[in-house]
């Protein structure tokens, strides 16, 4: 049998290496920049992207590990011995727009699960770079942000409500008329640029709800994020009320509500099922 890995140390070794090469591109990308190509999830890969992948494999290999890496930047790729052992989903930089444009607001997302599956996603780290505030979760145990439990809101309304939605989309026009209503009901709309962080938002209690049904946001970005919200106590679903689950795949995306407890999000998912 092989030894059980503390992933959540390594994890946060992850983090550490990140900023370390990080540190350097926060803000200075905003110019004409080298053309890395296209990244494995379909965007234009930029240098902090790659950098902070590297930074993460780094650490990976320095421990020895075998893994799977399935990644937003370079896709699929197999590490050492026995890769089928672990996969490891990363989105290296979330919100690397913010990033290169000096926005403070962009994190890194990494889970580890033993198959490709949203749902086997057991211990997940999402780092808040430039704040320095780390979001950490082991399936079972609860949500932490740097070691400290946290949990959502209970606010049942949309009348106080902060509610995240991400309209980051060219088929605006259709997506708006589903969410219309829920744009009318809600107090304080948000959308800060890096889902992943914002998933954490919720779980965290610093805002209410993020939702998210472009059907663009790959499962690269929120695998982490996803146990983080649930091990909080936050309540996930497709609009239509079901498991959000799928493959873990640079290319496959998911549409979602996530909600800091089942009354908010009730009322979000009839807001959104109305049209
Ligand atoms: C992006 C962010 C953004 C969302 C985009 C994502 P990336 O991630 O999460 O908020 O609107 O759809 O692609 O590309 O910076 O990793
Ligand atoms: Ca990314």
């Amino acid at each position: 049998m092989e030894p059980k890995i503390d992933w959540l140390p390594i994890l946060l070794r992850c983090k550490e290496n990140v900023l370390a090469h990080i540190g350097p591109l926060v803000k200075s990308q905003n110019g004409p920049q080298p053309d890395l190509g296209t990244g494995a999830g379909g965007d234009k890969t930029q240098l902090a992207d790659v950098v902070a992948e590297k930074a993460i494999v780094e650490v990976l290999l320095g421990e020895g590990i075998s893994f799977t890496l399935v990644s937003e930047e370079s896709g699929v790729k197999e590490y050492g011995e026995k890769p089928a052992l672990c996969y490891v989903t990363v989105d290296p930089i979330d919100g690397t727009t913010n990033l290169v444009r000096g926005l403070p607001f962009f994190c890194s997302s990494v889970a580890i699960s033993y198959n490709a599956l949203l749902s086997e996603v057991h211990t997940a780290m999402v780092s808040d770079l430039l704040h320095g505030d780390t979001y950490t979760a082991e399936r079972g145990k609860g949500a932490f942000c740097d070691g400290k439990q946290i949990s959502p809101t209970r606010t049942p309304s949309l009348d106080d409500a902060v509610v995240g939605i991400d309209l980051n989309t060219y088929k605006a026009t259709a997506v708006m008329q589903q969410l219309s209503e829920l744009i009318q009901e809600t107090k304080y709309t948000r959308h800060f640029g890096a889902n992943a962080l914002e998933l954490c938002y919720v779980a965290a209690g610093l805002t209410d709800a993020f939702v998210d049904i472009r059907g663009k946001l790959r499962t690269t970005d929120v695998a982490a994020a996803m146990l983080i919200l649930k091990e909080a106590g936050g309540t996930l679903s497709t609009p239509q009320g079901q498991l959000v689950e799928a493959p873990l795949d640079p290319k496959q995306t998911v549409k979602f509500v996530a909600s800091g407890n089942p009354q908010i999000h009730a009322l979000i998912l009839r807001l959104l099922t109305r049209k």
